[in-house]
């Protein structure tokens, strides 16, 4: 059946498919995989995931190439990712194997919803694990439930690679220093809400938080990491409380293969009076270059895009990793799947 959607217009939201795949962990084992066309889940009233938010997720993509083959983007890292997640906030691992045969079975069966290539939207494919057992006491699940499902995307920022605004507000923590950041746990981004509300109400479209220990350095985006180009080199910040981004770690390598230095450190607020670019990154947002970053505690604004166009070392990365993800050029380091 052919799929009419305005694949060119597309926002980052959720349009119903076809199906999602399901599989559930009960007496200590994963079960057969599920097809269901479904798009709720029963579960019980005392379950982990609603009372003590055992959930964890991830987010990648899946692109129509040029060649009209289908290809899914590092599918291998997320799935070590949600493992990373799971042993986290202990619940059970989804293994490799299991993950990636649901991703290449769920992208299959709904194939007619991979936009056409050319129209720069992409099929996102969410993951996500659920402690399903009853327990009133805080303890971890003894049964999970594992299901993917997928929806047409377009831009996750709405002004697409155009640069933004983005702001900083030290009322607001997303996580604890040594806390969950490091994993894609459904409550950190609860806990994200009030400030991503308060940013986009006065025009920003993300908050940078800071490290939550001292304030000092840089930390990452809401929804993304963060990077900037420094004197030509690409600084990104190492810190304990974000997420190891896989786009970043591609932007990296990118950009390494480019000849330019890359330092991932701890970056201090006052180097934003010297870079020359700043993007946030991630599979939802690509590479969304940042016009200006406005500390709102101390009124300072650090002005980055001076002419208000994307710099042009993020250009060039963004552009490289599209034509990797969309089969124009080669993928010479193994990060496609393509789904047959
Ligand atoms: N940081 C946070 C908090 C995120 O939610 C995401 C999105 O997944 C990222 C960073 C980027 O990670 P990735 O590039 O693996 O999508
Ligand atoms: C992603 O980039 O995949 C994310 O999960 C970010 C956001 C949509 C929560």
């Amino acid at each position: 059946m052919n799929t009419e959607l305005d694949w060119g217009n597309l926002s980052f939201g959720y349009i119903p498919t076809d199906y999602n795949v399901r599989c559930h962990f009960r007496n200590g084992k994963w079960g057969e995989i599920e097809v269901s066309s479904s798009e709720t889940v029963n579960l019980h009233i005392a379950a982990t995931a609603l009372h003590y938010g055992q959930e964890i997720f991830e987010g990648l993509k899946a692109f129509r190439g040029k060649d009209g083959k289908i290809r899914v983007f590092r599918l291998e890292e997320n799935a070590k990712r949600i493992i990373s997640s799971a042993n986290g906030i202990k619940m059970q691992p989804v293994p490799v194997e299991l993950f990636t045969e649901m991703v290449k079975k769920v992208v299959k069966l709904n194939e007619r919803f991979v936009p056409p290539y050319g129209s720069g939207a992409s099929l996102y494919i969410r993951p996500l694990e659920i402690g399903t057992s009853a327990q009133v006491g805080v303890k971890p699940s003894s049964e999970y439930l594992f299901l993917i499902l997928v929806t047409p995307v377009g831009p996750y920022f709405k002004e697409g690679f155009r640069p933004t605004n983005i702001c900083i507000m030290r009322e607001f923590d997303r996580v604890a220093p040594k806390g969950t950041g490091r994993w894609k746990v459904g409550g950190n981004y609860a806990a994200s809400l009030d400030a991503g509300e308060k940013a986009h109400s006065l025009g920003y479209s993300a908050v940078l938080y800071l490290d939550p220990k001292e304030k000092k350095y840089l930390d990452e985006c809401g929804p993304a990491n963060f990077f900037a180009i420094k004197d030509g080199k690409y600084i990104t910040p190492a810190s304990e409380s974000i997420l190891p981004s896989i786009t970043n770690m591609s932007l990296q390598q990118l950009a390494k293969d480019m000849g330019i230095e890359v330092e991932c450190r701890h970056i201090t607020l006052d180097e934003l009076d010297n870079i020359q670019e700043a993007a946030a990154c991630g599979t939802a947002a690509v590479a969304s270059p940042v016009a200006e970053i406005d500390d709102l505690d101390t009124g300072k604004k650090y002005v980055v895009a001076k002419d208000g166009n994307p710099g042009p070392v993020t250009t060039a990365l963004y552009n490289k990793l599209r034509a990797i993800q969309l089969g124009e050029e080669e993928d010479i380091h193994g990060w496609n799947t393509i789904i047959e």
